[in-house]
């Protein structure tokens, strides 16, 4: 029996400070497409998403509201799943920075880091942004009016002092540069930024702490009560307990080697510098891959909350009639290297252009005339030579595009042989003919292999035309030929919108 291969994905864990918005689903959509294709495949799978709940940002919203906010994040969290319910996201474990299991963790590693003399006590100083929650250097803010302002969130940044304990991120140089030249962060471009910032600012220790007096809700130093954990610290680690660092070593053990983080370009520095670093002195190898991606903006600046720019969630799945839509268009539009403008009349055009009228019109047009011409019943007997190579062609370039972690490349393969059926059954004018088995059968295989390569990304979809032809949705019978189809009906998919 070949091996089973592995695939264990993680997106960013969010601060439930506010709802998710569309720059959330972005990310959190592509990963739920990586972990559905490799379920689909047979390998075992783990999906990985969650909540990033301490800290100033959390500690200064609830307060805000007058709430505690354990309180406040309880009530988040549950939305938080609420909206993923809503986009079909199939993770399988939503990790929360308030579980037991991963305290415990956290607590393990700051101790594992403090016996070995990585962590030290000193004065600290310098320019805070609570919305990063992350200290900006000289040359990194903007300063505007004489004063520094964040570069991302465009607001003023707070001076910060106090003693605090340190993590030895500086002697950890050699290693860093070492796994940035190797293939663990992907695309390359963004290791190149990673070393090329190490080069010209070099690699200064961080704070991993906070004086309880100033950010309370966190997780105690457990050496020092009257500090809490660094947010970030305590975040970074959600991967390991998700993974069962230390309840569940085997599991730990199989998962951890194909750990894929999905991050937005946002908080590299945090996914590379800091984690290899952290994990390097936990002697825990670093990741598969860290899968960077670009920002959508609206208007011109990264979509945010504190932009005021933010597309919502439940707008666009009204819009696009539920989360098939939605998630289509993300994967479309989802792009590793370069931002992406949104905007509807692009939304509409993928939408109407390759869901309502390449895949679903074909799929309505095919399933209706095996049904008026013959009863819903089409033999295998003879298939077109041309379209059955270009399904195996699209096979392999899907495959090869999903291997690359390349979704949206993944998806034009299948519109492309969805396309060529559509020209495919102009030409071949089924409806003239008394009996067009091999036509239909034909455009049938194409409709076939289109909707199992398109399942991780439309899963409603694809599932009820699967049921309505009568084929099974198994990646390993892509290209071998359905011995007859049994149509019941013929659904229309996607409705056009105007
Ligand atoms: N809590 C930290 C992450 C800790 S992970 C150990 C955090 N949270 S966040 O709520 O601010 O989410 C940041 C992530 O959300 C980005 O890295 C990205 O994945 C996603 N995005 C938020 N806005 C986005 C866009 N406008 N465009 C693309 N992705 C966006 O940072």
């Amino acid at each position: 029996m070949a091996a089973v291969s592995v695939f264990y994905v993680t997106t960013p864990i969010y601060y439930p400070n506010a709802d998710p918005h569309l720059g959330h689903a972005y990310t959190t959509v592509y990963a739920d497409i990586l972990a559905r294709y490799h379920r689909l495949r047979g390998d075992e799978t783990f999906f990985l998403t969650g909540t990033d709940e301490h800290g100033l940002k959390l500690q200064r919203t609830a307060e805000k509201r007058g709430v505690h906010p354990k309180e406040f994040v309880d009530e988040m969290a549950e939305k938080y799943k609420g909206y993923w319910r809503l986009l079909d996201i199939s993770y399988d474990r939503f990790i929360r920075t308030t579980d037991p299991d991963h305290e415990e963790v956290v607590k393990w590693a700051l101790e594992e880091l403090y016996r070995k003399g990585l962590i030290y006590k000193a004065r600290y100083s310098g320019w805070y942004c609570v919305d990063c929650e992350k200290f900006y250097s000289e040359g990194e803010y903007e300063v505007v009016e004489g004063k520094p302002h964040c570069p991302i969130h465009k607001k003023p940044l707070e001076w910060l002092e106090e003693d605090s304990y340190y993590f030895r991120l500086s002697e950890f140089k050699d290693y860093l540069v070492g796994v940035l030249k190797g293939d663990t962060v992907y695309p390359r471009q963004y290791a190149l930024e990673v070393l090329g910032k190490i080069e010209k600012e070099g690699l200064l220790d961080v704070s991993i702490a906070r004086p309880k007096s100033r950010v309370w809700w966190g997780i105690p130093l457990p050496w020092d009560q009257e500090y809490t954990t660094y947010v970030w610290f305590d975040a970074l680690l959600n991967y390991l307990t998700g993974a069962g660092i230390l309840r569940e070593p085997a599991r730990f053990k199989r998962l951890w080697p194909a750990a894929h983080h999905v991050i937005g370009k946002d908080i590299l520095w945090f996914h590379t510098a800091i984690w290899f670093s952290m994990l390097h002195a936990l002697e825990i190898p670093p990741p598969r891959r860290v899968l960077v991606h670009a920002f959508l903006i609206n208007r011109g600046l990264k979509m945010g909350k504190s932009a005021g720019n933010v597309v919502r969630i439940e707008d666009l799945l009204e819009r696009y009639q539920g989360s098939d839509g939605l998630r289509y268009i993300i994967a479309r539009l989802f792009n590793l290297h370069k931002d992406i403008e949104v905007s509807t009349s692009l939304f509409d055009s993928i939408y109407n252009g390759d869901l309502a009228d390449n895949y679903g019109n074909l799929a309505r047009r095919v399933g209706t005339l095996a049904k008026r011409k013959l009863d819903g019943k089409v033999g295998g007997d003879s298939i077109d030579e041309d379209l059955h190579e270009a399904i195996i062609k699209t096979h392999m370039a899907y495959e090869e595009a999903m291997q690359s972690y390349e979704v949206s490349r993944a998806v034009e393969a299948v519109m492309d042989l969805l396309r060529r059926a559509n020209a495919y059954m102009n030409e071949s004018k089924p409806w003239e003919k008394q009996e067009p088995v091999r036509e239909l059968y034909t455009v049938l295989e194409a409709v076939r292999a289109a909707t199992i390569m398109l399942h991780p990304v439309i899963p409603k979809a694809t599932t009820k035309l699967a049921e309505a032809f009568g084929f099974q949705l198994d990646y390993n019978t892509i290209t071998e030929p359905l011995q007859e189809y049994n149509i019941r009906e013929a659904p229309i998919l996607f409705k056009k919108i105007k």
